[in-house]
């Protein structure tokens, strides 16, 4: 496995699966590097915590950093390539000859008020480090979480929008991994204590509740009442259509139930098909 710190370096490894992340991994990470490798060689897996996509109040500075640990992980579970870039390679200085070119906002990025509503900029931010980090790995294959579902909507609106940049990319969804007992695994998870790690099953207890409702807004009242039970302060626990994240008023289309909850102040998100 070889440390890629460089652009030219990555010509290498060109037209194969592709795994962005901002790093601590954990085995959600590890099982698209899994899928990744099942879908073509060779497999690359970015780790750059992006500062485009934290607000000023976000956590930032503090988000868990472990390179040397990540980089065992990452070969252990098949990756070929760990592309671990500085600031200046993603976001060339405006004196540079080469600049980015920063992708237009889907829709779904903007219009939902889910993530959106709470976090302005932050697609914004993900759009233009994942543009870039395409255009540089250049993959035939990209693998991205359902966890963050409204993220995985945006990146496949991106790369629809823009097919004459990526002509030949397919974006691969992977299946969210849980803790045991269900909580979806994040890099965040390490800020919970124990208390707030209780409370936080809320979330796939909501979620998995919600499932036998016969309405959108039957399930929508039973994710609230679940996560109060629970002493969360819910941001949004709503039902929407799978594809665009509109609002809908029944199951006649496929559907997607998504929460975002705050346990103390950290901020947790989870999402299932209805
Ligand atoms: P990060 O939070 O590190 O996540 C990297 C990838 O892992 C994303 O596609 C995310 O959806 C996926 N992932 C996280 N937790 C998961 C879980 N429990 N099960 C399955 N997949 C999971 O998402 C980002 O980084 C960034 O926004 C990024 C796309 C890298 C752009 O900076």
């Amino acid at each position: 496995m070889q440390v890629v710190r460089t652009i030219d370096e990555l010509a290498d490894f060109y037209g194969g699966s592709f795994v962005p992340t901002m790093g601590a991994l954990h085995e959600g990470h590890l099982s698209l590097i899994r899928q990744a490798k099942d879908l073509g060689s060779p497999v690359v897996v970015s780790i750059f915590v992006n500062p485009t996509q934290f607000s000023p109040d976000e956590d930032f500075s503090r988000y868990p950093r472990q390179l040397d640990e990540d980089i065992a992980l990452a070969e252990g579970a098949g990756a070929e390539a760990i592309f671990a870039p500085e600031v200046d390679t993603i976001y060339p200085p405006p004196t540079h000859q080469e600049q980015a070119s920063v992708p237009n906002l889907p829709s779904v990025a903007t219009e939902p008020g889910l993530e959106d509503a709470k976090r302005p900029t932050h697609f914004a931010g993900v759009c233009q480090v994942v543009a870039r980090l395409f255009d540089l790995v250049n993959p035939h294959q990209a693998i991205f979480g359902e966890k963050d579902y409204q993220q995985l909507s945006v990146i496949r609106a991106m790369v629809e929008q823009e097919d004459d940049r990526w002509p030949n990319l397919t974006i691969v969804p992977g299946p969210t991994v849980r803790e045991p007992d269900g909580l979806a695994m994040s890099s965040r998870n390490v800020y919970l204590d124990p208390q707030q790690r209780k409370d936080a099953l809320g979330l796939s207890s909501a979620l998995l509740n919600a499932q036998s409702a016969l309405s959108p807004g039957d399930a929508e009242a039973t994710m609230h009442s679940i996560l109060q039970d629970h002493h969360l302060e819910v941001e949004y626990a709503v039902v929407r259509d799978a594809k665009t994240l509109l609002p809908i008023e029944n199951y006649s289309q496929p559907a997607r139930a998504l929460i975002a909850a705050r346990v103390g102040t950290v901020r947790l998100i989870d999402n299932m098909p209805m």
